[in-house]
């Protein structure tokens, strides 16, 4: 169609001109990798909640070794190689997988935004794969299956109370989770220093500056108090155990230093579908998980949130991959921000890996939709790097796709 010159214009068509020629978006935030919805997630959180998110141990030496590891790896892409398709796809617990990432649980979610866990299992849905529900979630076992089409998998904390134990374990396989991460790496409370010094604890402290920080904030404080998402679910009946009443310092009297090889086989006789034991960090504990009948380990050393100056996850992956070869499956998690990381812990042994914080940052930004757009990001860096580095597929992934920069220098 010929456009005839317009006469004389106006200022109605000079804004239909613009608004062809550009896209207005409101606030003007853009949404390019993790680290964007992180700096949000901190413009959205209150300092205790962020430090509960963001933070980890002590000096956090081990959440920063698990970011430092992947730069001792290189990819190694070959050229030429062109591959029309590639294929994402993994099997974790018999699950097909659309992408090799998992949500990893993260306890009371709820503070980071009022959908929680259940709008991470939706927007792990929606991306073709699964959320691992802490048992220390800000919503229930029985809400998440009800908000959901899909089996998750269940995260279980050995407490001290067998009873508890095994009536949670009863609830996740009535409500039809398809497998159990039992979680090994919290026999008590870590020291996160962070947390502390924002009040954060049982029950949280009130100073003016944190009263006035919180004010700063009102949307965060109006869906904290009309939803009332902030206490653990899965226990102490239905409104479960809030922030600052007595018995939630009972729920930390559940903790467990005397945890013991003979408690995971008691788990292991309870649970009929496969269990991961999540927190090893070691070959030899690998080894006597999967002797005692895990399908998997779960090598993580819980974000660097527990003991801080325990290894980076990708220095420890490789001599356990070995370990369970042949034996069991091996999903890992601990500072994966980009595509690339995955990739790198995929190469190493790898089965599939989970995100922790990404999603939480994701939900705090833009809660059930965040978690999706951070899923969806990571999986296009996967995919596009596979394409770049002439890989057809995830299941094609091994050592020989990364080199150490420090001792493979010539390759
Ligand atoms: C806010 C938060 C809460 C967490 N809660 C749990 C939990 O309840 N159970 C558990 O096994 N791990 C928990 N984790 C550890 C994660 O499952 C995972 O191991 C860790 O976040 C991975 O590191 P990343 O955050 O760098 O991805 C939590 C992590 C975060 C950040």
């Amino acid at each position: 169609m010929r456009v005839e010159p317009q006469q004389g214009g106006g200022w109605r068509e000079a804004v239909a001109g613009l608004r062809g020629a550009f896209e207005f978006e409101w606030g003007g935030r853009q949404y390019l990798n993790v680290e964007d919805y992180r700096q949000a997630a901190r413009r959205k959180l209150p300092a205790g909640p962020w430090a509960y998110v963001d933070g980890a141990a002590e000096d956090m030496l081990s959440a920063a070794a698990n970011r430092d590891a992947y730069r001792r790896w290189d990819l190694r892409p070959r050229v030429l190689a062109g591959h029309g398709e590639r294929d994402l796809g993994v099997r974790v617990a018999g699950e097909s997988l659309a992408t090799p990432i998992l949500l990893a649980p993260t306890g009371l979610t709820g503070l980071a935004h009022w959908q929680g866990e259940a709008g991470a299992a939706r927007a792990a849905e929606s991306a073709g794969t699964r959320l691992v529900l802490s048992s220390a979630a800000s919503y229930s076992i029985e809400e998440v299956a009800a908000a959901t089409e899909r089996s998750h998998f269940f995260q279980l904390y050995p407490w001290r109370d067998r009873e508890l134990m095994a009536s949670l374990i009863e609830r996740a396989g009535t409500a039809g989770y398809v497998a159990m991460m039992v979680t090994v790496d919290v026999p008590v409370p870590s020291n996160r220093e962070l947390e502390q010094r924002q009040g954060m604890g049982i029950p949280p402290v009130l100073t003016p500056r944190r009263l006035l920080d919180g004010a700063r904030r009102p949307r965060w404080w109006y869906a904290f108090l009309k939803h009332q998402r902030v206490s653990l679910r899965n226990l102490g009946g239905e409104y479960g155990v809030r922030f600052g009443v007595r018995g939630a310092q009972r729920q930390l009297g559940l903790w467990r230093p005397d945890l013991g090889w003979d408690d995971l086989a008691w788990l292991r006789e309870r649970w009929p579908g496969p269990m991961f034991v999540k927190g090893v960090l070691d070959p030899e504990d690998a080894r006597r998980c999967l002797e005692i009948g895990a399908e998997g380990v779960v090598v993580s050393n819980h974000g660097g949130r527990q003991l801080d100056g325990a290894p980076a996850t990708l220095d420890v992956l490789p001599a356990i991959a070995e370990v369970a070869a042949g034996r069991g499956q091996v999903l890992f998690d601990g500072g994966i921000r980009r595509g690339s990381d995955a990739i790198k812990a995929l190469c190493l042994g790898a089965d599939a890996v989970m995100i922790g914080r990404p999603a939480v940052y994701g939900l705090a930004a833009r809660g059930e939709r965040g978690v999706a757009e951070v899923l969806g990001l990571l999986t296009d860096e996967i995919e596009r790097n596979l394409v770049l580095m002439g890989c057809p597929s995830v299941a094609a992934l091994d050592r020989s796709w990364v080199s150490r920069r420090d001792l493979e220098p010539s390759l």
